[in-house]
């Protein structure tokens, strides 16, 4: 070992000193910039000439602020060895970039969106199916991924709600614990696994009115009991970095936000790991008028506690200045360049900086990714509606019309956020049947005119009628104002309809869109998402029943947009007890169109005989709820119990039902097994009037299959503490 920095035997915080010590001013600053893409194609040596300078310490691999939209770039094992190598060979202490790309819910084999995989509510799979994702990107050179996005949406018209898991804190943060796990794997050191960043911190979901990038508000209460939870489930799990957001919150732009970073993030929970800005976040601060330019920006950034910029010239233009000038410190500087260096470690890049460039060879779509993926897809698909039992189809003796603008559609169903995945690789919907049920008469018509689809219908004795978005109408920037398929589509249903054929919709997207073309005449519908590559299997073979549909929403359907923002978890609305008519709006009712937690299966379940382990609770015991749960029908299927509380009296107002636990269940026909779950003291936990504190006084307990669960019981709390545990707190005192 010809330096400590270099002997893998050494604690990582030995080796992160040691190479401290060694580091020029520029050298440390190198380390705190995030190079794009373009740099390296537009000036091959110029880049390099950089690399050996040591000016950069990471690479992203891509060439726009919008990468998910604007896929432009391959990424070549070759390519990153050799820049590599001009890092590690040629630069005086032989630093290894570390190389980041936008992995957020596939690499060649693509997952359901995250939306969809919300709709699973099967954590467990998720965290097995992002092994496989992040073998296949880390088999390319890749070692830094910008996924989970934990962001909260009650705004289904933002675009981004695709990469969310939804509306939920609860539901939320199991699925953050599971991608994190998922990338990271037992060990960050492994060759299979990938560096997690838990983004956009935070609040940047609640952007107002739908419009990405736009202002967001949001009261403490809020924050620390919705918005927050998912970031600290993704720390409990070890994510080893964190992105800071576009957004303005409450006046208090989130990359500048030393409150939130420096105090909430690192000094309370105890974070050591990276804080990268998202794409030019940092001079947004100028933008946003809260410094005077550019160098004002870095200068609050940095202060914050915003380790790396992405991109580059954020902190590269100007660090070294404001230094000089007395500006900034370099306490802070090397606090940065310590987080970048302990990832870099941990990721074990000092003692594996190569990739080995034929390996992804035997990885992409190995047959294990593509199984999980296909899993993934069938248990994310969420039955609406099913008239008489109009699904499952029979397999045999049936003339069957697919049709539909997304009949045969492929790159859409890899959604907006998805780099690498290849249309080819998708099996469409249409060629989905044809593989599941090869007896099936399938009729179809490629073209879109609504006047041959309608003919085609006629000739068949069930229609398959595939609507919904395109992916361009998701993701980053795509924002729409009506929640209303694309135009045209309810005409369509309605002449598919008024043939009066057994109609079955398949709706494909990324947001809960209401239908009420599909309300009247669907006889089924089926809500399959943007379900990536396995997608025509999985709505295959859901439709033929060799599955029975298990997915629920992960997100309020509401009936217009008008009633946005809805979600379960509201508080109770003032006056309801004094006007007992009162209903919100004089021309909608207040009810959603579906419930949060809602989906149908082949059969129907009951729920009997609930039991609380206690009457009377002690803070630090657990409270089972204990029910019988029976599949009344006639097929084997698999029901999400779930179970909510409420806390009629709390220090403030708390909503009306929260979700604390649930568990996927699958049961023969006329199966009944005693389930238990679990509310733990941790979850009985709130954040009010500036401080974590217990749950107190009565909790009632509901159990059911969606959020109007019924069935009730009641139990005691003993009188609550406030938290003051490292890691408990809302906010160390001095920064609130
Ligand atoms: C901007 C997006 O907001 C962020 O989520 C993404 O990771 C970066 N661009 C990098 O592509």
């Amino acid at each position: 070992m010809s330096t400590p920095y270099q002997d893998a035997t050494l604690p990582i915080e030995e080796r992160v000193q040691d190479l401290l010590s060694r580091m020029t001013l520029a050298e440390k600053i190198g380390q705190l910039c995030q190079t794009p893409m373009l740099e390296f194609e537009a000036n091959r040596e110029a880049y390099l000439e950089g690399v050996r300078q040591g000016r950069w310490g990471s690479r992203i691999l891509a060439d726009t602020a919008w990468a998910g939209n604007a896929p432009g770039l391959t990424v070549d094992p070759s390519t990153l060895n050799e820049i590599q190598r001009v890092a590690v060979e040629e630069s005086r202490l032989g630093i290894p970039l570390i190389v980041a790309r936008d992995v957020i819910y596939g690499q060649q084999t693509v997952l359901p969106i995250p939306l969809a995989q919300a709709a699973s509510w099967n954590p467990q799979l998720v965290q097995e199916a992002y092994r496989g994702i992040a073998r296949e990107a880390a088999s390319l050179g890749i070692h830094w991924t910008f996924a989970p996005m934990l962001d909260i949406v009650r705004d289904p018209r933002w675009g981004r709600v695709i990469e969310s898991s939804g509306e939920d804190p609860y539901l939320s943060s199991q699925f953050a614990r599971a991608v994190v796990n998922g990338f990271q794997g037992e060990s960050l050191s492994d060759a299979e696994s990938l560096l997690a960043c838990a983004k956009h911190f935070v609040g940047y979901g609640a952007a107002e009115g739908g419009r990405d990038y736009d202002t967001t508000e949001i009261t403490d209460n809020t924050l620390h009991n919705v918005y927050l939870p998912p970031f600290k489930a993704a720390l409990e799990a070890g994510v080893g970095s964190l992105m800071s957001g576009f957004n303005d919150l409450g006046g208090e732009p989130v990359s500048g936000s030393r409150r939130l970073i420096r105090g909430w993030l690192k000094e309370s929970q105890g974070f050591d790991g990276l804080v990268v800005s998202d794409w030019g976040s940092i001079s947004d601060l100028a933008y946003f008028g809260v410094s005077r330019d550019a160098a004002g920006a870095a200068a609050m950034a940095l202060k914050a506690g915003v380790d790396m910029a992405m991109t580059n010239e954020a902190y590269e233009d100007h660090l070294a200045n404001l230094l000089d000038a007395g500006d900034i410190d370099i306490e802070a500087i090397n606090d940065s360049v310590c987080r970048v260096l302990r990832a870099k470690f941990r990721v074990g890049l000092f003692e594996s900086p190569y990739v080995d460039e034929q390996r992804h060879l035997d990885v992409m779509r190995r047959e294990d990714h593509v199984a999980m993926a296909q899993h993934l897809a069938e248990q994310s698909m969420v039955l609406l509606k099913n008239r008489q039992q109009t699904l499952p189809l029979v397999r045999t003796g049936l003339k069957v019309a697919v049709i539909g603008p997304h009949a045969h559609s492929k790159r859409q169903h890899l959604g907006s956020w998805c780099l690498d995945g290849k249309a080819e690789d998708v099996t469409s919907i249409y060629e989905g049947l044809i593989a599941a049920a090869p007896e099936l008469e399938i009729l179809t018509e490629p073209a879109d005119f609504s006047d041959d689809m309608v003919e085609c219908a006629r000739r068949a004795d069930v229609v398959i009628l595939c609507v919904g978005e395109s992916h361009r109408r998701t993701g980053e920037a795509r924002n729409i104002a009506e929640l209303a398929l694309p135009a045209g589509q309810e005409q369509l249903i309605t002449a598919i309809g008024k043939t009066g054929k057994p109609l079955v919709v398949v709706q494909c997207g990324g947001r809960p869109i209401p239908s009420p073309a599909a309300e009247q005449y669907a006889d089924a519908l089926l809500f399959a998402w943007q379900a990536g590559t396995e997608t025509g299997h999985a709505v295959a073979r859901i439709l033929l029943g060799y599955v029975s549909p298990s997915g629920r929403l992960p997100i309020t359907m509401p009936r217009t947009t008008g009633q946005v923002p809805i979600y379960y978890g509201r508080k109770p609305i003032g006056k309801m007890r004094d006007f007992q008519d009162y209903q919100p709006y004089k021309d909608e009712s207040a009810e959603p169109l579906y419930p949060f937690g809602f989906g149908l299966t082949y059969s129907q379940f009951s729920y009997k005989n609930l039991h609380l382990s206690h009457q009377q609770l002690d803070s630090s015991e657990n409270l089972s709820v204990t029910f019988e749960l029976t599949n009344e029908g006639a097929v084997t299927a698999t029901e999400v119990a779930q179970c909510y509380v409420r806390l009629p009296v709390a220090e403030t107002t708390r909503p009306t039902r929260e979700l604390k636990d649930f568990a996927r269940i699958t049961l023969k026909p006329g199966e009944t097994r005693t389930i238990t779950l679990q509310i733990s003291p941790e979850k009985r936990t709130y954040f009010a009037l500036g401080k974590q504190q217990d749950f107190d006084g009565q909790l009632e307990v509901f159990v059911g299959g969606d959020c109007n669960a019924k069935l009730q019981g009641l139990c005691e709390l003993p009188p609550g503490r406030e938290w003051h545990a490292p890691g408990q707190t809302g906010c160390a005192d001095h920064w609130l």
